[in-house]
């Protein structure tokens, strides 16, 4: 399954229009996607005319009044072509998240128990660089930055890969970063001029396709739909198709695989006052995270979760086991932030220490916690 977060901070360079015609495409490819609208102002979910009362919100809050699976919340478009659809209520997640166990990694966590169903996932971001975003990140393998030709900004964009290079260091997840021009007017010098340059700041990082200006996707969208129902010989439908067949070609097997975002070249430093922004979110928004992966050998139990001290000994989604097909082991991956940790296993409800470490501590109620200390390693 490819999980291809389309992202950019800056508002109206395509991030919608690609994400949903480049959805709509995919599935006339003959593949299976779901579409999963993060952005509170939910353009996406508007521009396909889905009213409905659940959202991801539902699924990422926890303290949403109605919670739900991703499951629940999927709704159909057309064949192979589903949306999970956002809604302005999602606004409220950034402040519920702050301060929350693993709450870059939300989206991640519900996305791994969707696995085989879609062929690709494509996420449509919201216009900024908040948790939103760092949870799509996240959660892709992929990233498309579209940029407008006319409005490019070398500097918008440094301060986009550093969020990338950040999820790569805090989380240790890497992505790969392709960008896409859109836009593209070709009655203007200008246009010319500005693709030459980003030609040559992006070289192979570069879409060989590029999306043009055309009246049609904006039309589209205002009726509610995607290109291919509205005008399926469009600039705009060839050029979403033209897309879709180049990112097909990337699929595993084929002889071009994407590269390491960290090929990537920037050329520009970040401006003192991005630095200090891009400070700024790395003392907020991501606390120095180590990944930690917990497991135990129960080869008959039905549901194991790891709970404790880092997640007040709750059972929930987010610290659910999973179990490797081989040996009956059961695993869960955790980024937490420095400190010591009391934790223990729930294996169908039986609450057990972890028997294969020997740091432990009788609890008030007389019974063993296991322990768990993260110190600073950078
Ligand atoms: N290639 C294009 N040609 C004409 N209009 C476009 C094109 N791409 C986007 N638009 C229009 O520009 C506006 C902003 O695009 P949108 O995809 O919503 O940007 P974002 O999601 O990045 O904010 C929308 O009204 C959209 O219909
Ligand atoms: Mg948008």
């Amino acid at each position: 399954m490819r999980i291809i977060a389309i992202t950019n901070q800056k508002g109206g360079c395509g991030k919608t229009t690609t994400s949903v015609n480049l959805a709509a495409s995919l599935a006339t490819n003959g593949r299976k996607v779901l579409l999963i609208d993060i952005d509170p102002q939910a353009h996406a979910s508007l521009g396909l005319n889905i009213k409905s009362s659940l959202s991801i919100y539902n699924v990422l809050s926890k303290i949403a009044h109605q919670r739900a699976k991703l499951e629940d919340i999927i709704q159909n478009i057309g064949p192979d072509f589903d949306i999970a659809p956002s809604s302005i209520i999602l606004s409220t997640l950034e402040q519920e998240l702050a301060g929350e166990i693993g709450r870059e990694s939300r989206l991640w966590d519900t996305l791994s128990n969707l696995k085989g169903v879609y062929d690709y996932v494509l996420i449509d971001c919201p216009p900024n660089l908040g948790i939103l975003t760092i949870n799509a990140i996240r959660a892709a393998n992929e990233v498309i930055i579209p940029v407008e030709a006319s409005r490019f900004s070398l500097e918008g964009m440094d301060q986009l890969i550093s969020i990338v290079n950040l999820v790569r260091d805090r989380l240790n997840h890497t992505v790969s970063v392709r960008v896409l021009v859109t836009n593209f007017d070709s009655r203007l010098a200008h246009s010319f001029k500005m693709l030459e340059k980003i030609k040559v700041d992006f070289k192979d990082k570069l879409f060989s396709n590029i999306i043009h200006v055309n009246v049609r996707l904006k039309e589209a969208q205002n009726q509610g739909t995607h290109i291919f129902n509205y005008d399926k010989y469009s600039r705009g439908a060839k050029d979403y198709f033209s897309l879709s067949r180049e990112i097909i070609t990337l699929e595993d097997g084929s002889k071009a695989p994407l590269k390491p975002e960290k090929e990537l070249k920037i050329t520009v430093k970040p401006a003192a006052a991005l630095e200090k922004k891009m400070n700024e979110i790395l003392k907020k928004e991501l606390p120095k995270l180590t990944e930690v992966k917990f497991s135990i050998l129960a080869p008959e139990a039905k549901d194991v979760y790891v709970a404790g001290e880092f997640n007040n000994w709750k059972l929930e989604d987010a610290t659910r086991m999973t179990k490797s097909n081989g040996n009956g082991t059961w695993s869960k991956a955790l980024s937490l932030s420095n400190g010591k940790y009391r934790y223990r296993f729930v294996i169908d409800g039986n609450w057990v220490e972890d028997s294969s470490n020997p740091l432990k501590e009788v609890n008030p109620y007389g019974s063993v916690d296991s322990l768990i200390e993260i110190s600073a390693k950078k």
